[in-house]
């Protein structure tokens, strides 16, 4: 009883500390038009999310009157280089622009592609609500079927204005940073060094979870039913975004069993023009098709997942999602390797309070030998077929009933307003894991410290983990040294996409998975891609999100040059030596070595046991189990990476709730 007691307390303290935390003014809603007015600005910034993807849904088929009508009619329009660009007004313009730009690579002409990406946003809302700010990575693969190709990759700093049909592109700003066509590759734009692009945000500013609104919220005929169901459908997004997230990370892995445990018993895969499959049974015959379960050397089976869009039917029992598929597959065995441009378009379906999988739908569109190139249109499936795209440009809740209840006690907006604020803190985590991203892409030390914790603690790669932002800052300076020209010569980036962020009852900590994708670009030589894991966890502190725990595994995969690609890969010689952790870490030595964590990071550079490089297959550790099965992987380790050799660092150990790690979240424990 006392122990129940203590809880009670806890959470209640927990709530009212995240009441506080959560809103700066102290402005925990003390109504339902207060609260409705915090959903609306939770949606917003889902709603913006979703009109850039669907910028990059409908560019793949070359849909550029809808891909117009994206903007509001005054809207800016630049896109060139750093240094000049095309600058435009109005929707028929950019139409136009964005017809003549595409030419024959618009996907619609045969053999034609152009899969546009546009990921890791960090997105800044107007304390008003009405217009917002965002920072995006672009990146472009097109080619005519005749021959014709380019790669194009930059940044986005995009602004946004909340219209009365829906929320607009007011401005696109793309600051083109590499090009090239696919024979010979990429690299900067007019071979030259490549400026810092311009920040909406500071570190300060790219943690608050939505800025307080100010003044009195608009009298609404909302009940409290209405308000349930609108948290209730943001909390369903994040739960089927996982979902999708995850199996796609199992698939990579070839782990058939735990994708099967994410279906529905009734469930159907289809690749488009190719074969339908039903069942379970059906579904290990569908990935069977990439080969048997579980990866051996020298295998690549990526297929990163960009620009999804979940879209949670009104009455909240099953959702549908769209989203880009981008294979990078290959043997390094036999120096073999393949691109795949897939959409995917999948159902999914809540059974007994938990979602599943139901319907996977696969349209390729081209296949292509990485050492040929899609010039040529590769392989293109037979179909003409276009997966529907989903809505995005209406608001994501039309309306209020003005039926239902409207007097609310505190007790109930308390827990609506920390069941908001569970959703909230997806896209805080986000936007904190992006900004992440572009301080370590522009190498901007100081400023990558400041987005972690008081006691926060990263890993360096092939160093060890240092702990507080100072420590953080320093141990990036002593890595890559000060004297570095603000013209950059060659850049390698940080992509985080496909996040998995489980998020802690009170809301007030995650953790989050996500990709390292890494394209690079030079002066002098084509660019390449190699890729990694993120583990990580995040908290609010102060009422500002900040990284509490980032640890990066080794490359799963690298590639030798760009014409040699991620398949040109030889194992290395076994009686070498292993190789030592970075020599400046004598200077600057961490505060927890990569030997001292122990069995999680053995296989690593600089760990305790042997050492794996690709082509051999690297330990891919997981934070939680199963989402819907609760199987426990292979390699499991929950919490953060250090520690179980620094228990001091957890999160529990700083007045934090340790996220849920798998089917938790699922069982009754969260809600
Ligand atoms: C665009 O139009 C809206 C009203 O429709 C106005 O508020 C806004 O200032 C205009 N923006 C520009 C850049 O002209
Ligand atoms: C940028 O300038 C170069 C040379 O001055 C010109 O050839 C090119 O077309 C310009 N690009 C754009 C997008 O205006
Ligand atoms: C684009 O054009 C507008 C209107 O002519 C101008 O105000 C703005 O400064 C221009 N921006 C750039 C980056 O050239
Ligand atoms: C993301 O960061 C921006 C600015 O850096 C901040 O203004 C915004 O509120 C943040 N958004 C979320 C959803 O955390
Ligand atoms: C609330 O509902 C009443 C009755 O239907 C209507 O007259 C009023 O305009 C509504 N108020 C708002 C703010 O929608
Ligand atoms: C798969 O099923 C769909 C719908 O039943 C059908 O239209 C299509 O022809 C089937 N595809 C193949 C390859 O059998
Ligand atoms: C595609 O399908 C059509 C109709 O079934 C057929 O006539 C055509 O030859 C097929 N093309 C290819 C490349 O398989
Ligand atoms: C800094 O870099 C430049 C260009 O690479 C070089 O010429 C200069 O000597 C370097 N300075 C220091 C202090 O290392
Ligand atoms: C492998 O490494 C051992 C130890 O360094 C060395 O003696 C041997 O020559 C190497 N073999 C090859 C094929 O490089
Ligand atoms: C929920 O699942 C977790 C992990 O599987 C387990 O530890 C916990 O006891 C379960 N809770 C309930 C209420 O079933």
């Amino acid at each position: 009883m006392i122990y129940l007691r203590t809880i009670a307390v806890a959470i209640a303290t927990a709530i009212l500390q995240l009441a506080i935390a959560a809103t700066p003014n102290n402005a925990t809603p003390t109504s339902l038009h207060d609260l409705a007015r915090e959903i609306t600005r939770v949606e917003s910034i889902r709603e913006i999310k979703d009109i850039q993807r669907t910028f990059a849904h409908l560019s793949q088929f070359g849909k550029f009157d809808a891909v117009a009508s994206l903007f509001s009619p005054n809207a800016t329009f630049i896109h060139g280089g750093t240094t000049n660009a095309t600058n435009i007004t109005g929707i028929p313009s950019i139409a136009k622009w964005l017809r003549d730009d595409a030419g024959e690579m618009n996907g619609i002409s045969p053999g034609s592609l152009n899969t546009i990406v546009v990921e890791n946003p960090v997105i800044n809302l107007a304390v008003d609500g009405l217009s917002a700010k965002a920072r995006w990575n672009g990146l472009r693969f097109a080619g005519d079927g005749k021959g014709g190709t380019k790669i194009q990759g930059g940044i986005y700093e995009n602004e946004y204005a909340r219209t009365e049909t829906g929320w607009r592109i007011s401005l696109l700003h793309y600051y083109g940073m590499y090009e090239g066509p696919y024979v010979g590759g990429w690299r900067n734009m007019g071979g030259r060094g490549i400026p810092i692009i311009p920040y909406h945000f500071t570190p300060e500013e790219s943690g608050i979870v939505i800025p307080p609104a100010v003044g009195e919220a608009p009298q609404t005929n909302i009940s409290i039913e209405d308000v349930e169901r609108r948290i209730k459908r943001l909390n369903d997004e994040d739960e089927v975004r996982n979902l999708m997230h995850a199996h796609g990370y199992y698939v990579d892995r070839r782990m058939w069993s735990d994708v099967v445990d994410l279906h529905s018993a009734d469930t159907k895969v289809s690749i488009v023009g190719v074969a339908n499959y039903t069942g379970l049974g059906g579904v290990r015959k569908a990935l069977e098709r990439m080969g048997p379960e579980n990866l051996v050397q020298g295998i690549a089976n990526d297929h990163p997942i960009f620009d999804m869009i979940v879209d949670v039917a009104a009455d909240g029992s099953t959702a549908t999602v769209r989203g880009i598929e981008i294979g990078m597959l290959g043997d390094a065995n036999t120096r073999t390797a393949s691109w795949e441009f897939n959409i995917f378009r999948n159902q999914f379906i809540k059974e007994n309070g938990i979602w599943l999988v139901k319907d996977v739908e696969i349209t390729p569109l081209v296949v292509a030998d990485y050492y040929k190139g899609w010039g040529d249109g590769g392989t293109r499936s037979n179909t003409s077929y276009v997966p529907p795209f989903l809505p995005s440009t209406g608001f994501r809740f039309s309306g209020s009933k003005s039926a239902g209840t409207k007097i609310v006690s505190r007790t109930e907006l308390e827990d609506l307003y920390r069941r908001l604020q569970r959703s909230a803190a997806y896209d805080g985590a986000e936007n904190q894991s992006h900004a992440y991203g572009y301080f370590l892409d522009d190498i901007n030390c100081a400023k990558m410290g400041a987005l972690f914790a008081k006691r926060g603690h990263k890993a360096s790669p092939f160093a060890g983990f240092f702990i507080t932002p100072e420590r953080i800052d320093g141990a990036c300076v002593a890595s890559y040294g000060t004297n570095r020209s603000t013209l950059r010569q060659s850049i390698s980036f940080h992509w985080r996409p496909q996040p998995v962020v489980l998020v802690s009852e009170d809301g007030r900590s995650a953790t989050l998975r996500a990709r390292l994708l890494q394209p690079s670009t030079s002066a002098t030589k084509s660019g390449a891609f190699n890729n990694a894991i993120y583990h990580d966890q995040m908290v609010l502190e102060d009422g500002k999100w900040r990284l509490w725990s980032v640890t990066i595994d080794e490359h799963y995969w690298t590639s030798s040059t760009w014409e040699g690609g991620w398949a040109d890969a030889k194992p290395r010689n076994s009686s070498a030596p292993d190789p030592q952790p970075a020599s400046w870490t004598k200077k600057y030595p961490p505060d927890v070595t990569i030997a001292e964590v122990g069995l999680r990071e053995s296989t690593f550079r600089g760990g305790s046991g042997k050492y794996i490089e690709w082509p051999e297959i690297q330990r891919m550790w997981f934070q939680y189990s199963n989402l819907v099965s609760g199987r426990v992987p292979e390699y499991y380790w929950p919490g953060c990476v250090p520690c179980q050799t620094r228990p001091d660092w957890a999160l529990t150990a700083n007045g934090y709730q340790e996220p849920p790690t798998g089917s938790a979240s699922r069982n009754g424990t969260i809600s």
